[in-house]
């Protein structure tokens, strides 16, 4: 059965508090829960990481290597500068899709510029949190199409 990690970055544990105009009123466990069942329906495994600190989520990055076909990942604000995260996403085998639940060109300057977006397969950008369910979706026809 193929795996894929779904990383969420900083202030996401906040979901369904934090700002709900911008991010809705769902809780992280509640996308967890609902992309687990999602991605199950569909013959696939997910599992789930959150973390508020840069260092975590390369470590997240770095031992998908040979565990996971693909990773979803929401940097939050990572996304705007860290290098890191980014050259950590080049450095292993395993395709990035990036996800954002709000649409970051809608929103102040800072937040047009993903420095991660260069090394993934992928944007999902401003369609909520169906952009989790969109990823699961396009890893599922990327694997399909690759045992075919
Ligand atoms: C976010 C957008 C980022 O700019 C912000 O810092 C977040 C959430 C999103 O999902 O819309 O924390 O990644």
């Amino acid at each position: 059965m193929s795996k894929l990690l779904l990383i969420n970055g900083p202030n996401l544990n906040l979901l369904g508090v934090r700002e709900p105009g911008i991010y809705g009123q769902t809780t992280l466990k509640d996308i967890e829960d609902r992309m687990s069942k999602f991605a199950g329906e569909h013959g696939l495994e997910l599992s789930c990481f959150q973390s508020n600190h840069e260092g975590s989520i390369i470590d997240a990055i770095h031992e998908a290597r040979n565990k996971f076909a693909g990773i979803i990942l929401n940097p939050g604000a990572f996304t705007h500068y860290s290098y890191a995260i980014r050259d950590a996403i080049a450095s292993v085998d395993v395709p990035v899709i990036e996800v954002h639940i709000s649409n970051v060109h809608k929103r102040e300057e800072f937040r047009h510029t993903s420095v991660i977006a260069p090394v993934c397969e992928g944007q999902i950008v401003g369609l909520g949190i169906s952009g989790y369910k969109l990823a699961i979706i396009a890893f599922m026809e990327r694997f399909e199409s690759i045992s075919k």
